[in-house]
């Protein structure tokens, strides 16, 4: 296998399992011998973390959509300058929960936006940087934001939208990974938690496989 690192992001609606999942897949991967940055969005960095309270914070209701893909894309600039850009030329793997398909199903699904204006701010943000492989975790929002409910804390900004915002979201998450299999692989997150690692951890054997047999 060549020696550059991988880019993993994590992608689904509130609830889905995203976050719960990524411990042990960088545990998977470790177990495989490779180094693994394991991070988020929107945040990552000190200052995109700021941004991020920023984004979550429920205060803050009357954000326009176009402020708030801004902030979206300026965290990013500062997460990838800062640790996903270093880790991987550093040949290490990063796994990253939720990245700009989160932008495509949120502010362009949910909030309507034109998939074209952040097709130009990926560009703009991202050069040529896109992920190698995306993990898409799908559930109906209605299981996914009972989850979400049952955690602590008050609901952030997203999480107060309604099932129509999730519904839209996760078509869109659905379309983008019809639209390229190569890339994308779609979860049963409706599954009990240990049956979603175990087809996960599959789907991140088998593409390390193929980086292995092709070399
Ligand atoms: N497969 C599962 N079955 C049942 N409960 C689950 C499953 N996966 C995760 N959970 C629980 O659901 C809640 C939400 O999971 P998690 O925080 O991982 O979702 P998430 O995708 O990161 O959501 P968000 O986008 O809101 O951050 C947690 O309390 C978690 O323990
Ligand atoms: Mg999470």
């Amino acid at each position: 296998m060549d020696t550059r690192g991988r880019f993993i992001t994590l992608e689904g609606i509130e609830g889905a399992g995203k976050s719960t999942q990524i411990a042990p897949l960088a545990e998977l991967l470790r177990a495989r011998g490779l180094e693994v940055l394991t991070t988020r969005e929107p945040g990552g960095s000190p200052l995109a973390e700021r941004l991020r309270a920023l984004l979550l914070d429920p205060d803050n209701q009357g954000m326009s959509e176009t402020t708030e893909l801004l902030l979206m894309f300026a965290a990013r600039s500062d997460h990838l300058e800062r640790r996903i850009r270093p880790a991987l030329e550093a040949g290490h793997w990063v796994l990253c929960d939720r990245f700009t398909d989160a932008t495509y199903a949120y502010q362009g699904g949910g909030r309507g936006i034109d998939p074209a204006q952040i097709r130009l701010l990926e560009t703009l943000v991202q050069d040529e940087l896109r992920p190698d492989l995306t993990l898409v975790f799908d559930l109906p929002p209605e299981l996914g934001l009972g989850r979400a409910k049952s955690r602590a804390g008050q609901a952030d900004r997203f999480e107060s939208e309604t099932q129509r915002f999730f519904a839209t979201a996760r078509a869109v998450y659905l379309e983008r990974a019809r639209g390229n299999p190569k890339h994308y692989r779609v979860i049963d997150a409706t599954a009990p938690l240990e049956a979603v690692t175990l087809a996960v951890a599959a789907e991140l054997n088998a593409f390390v496989d193929s980086l292995e047999f092709r070399s």
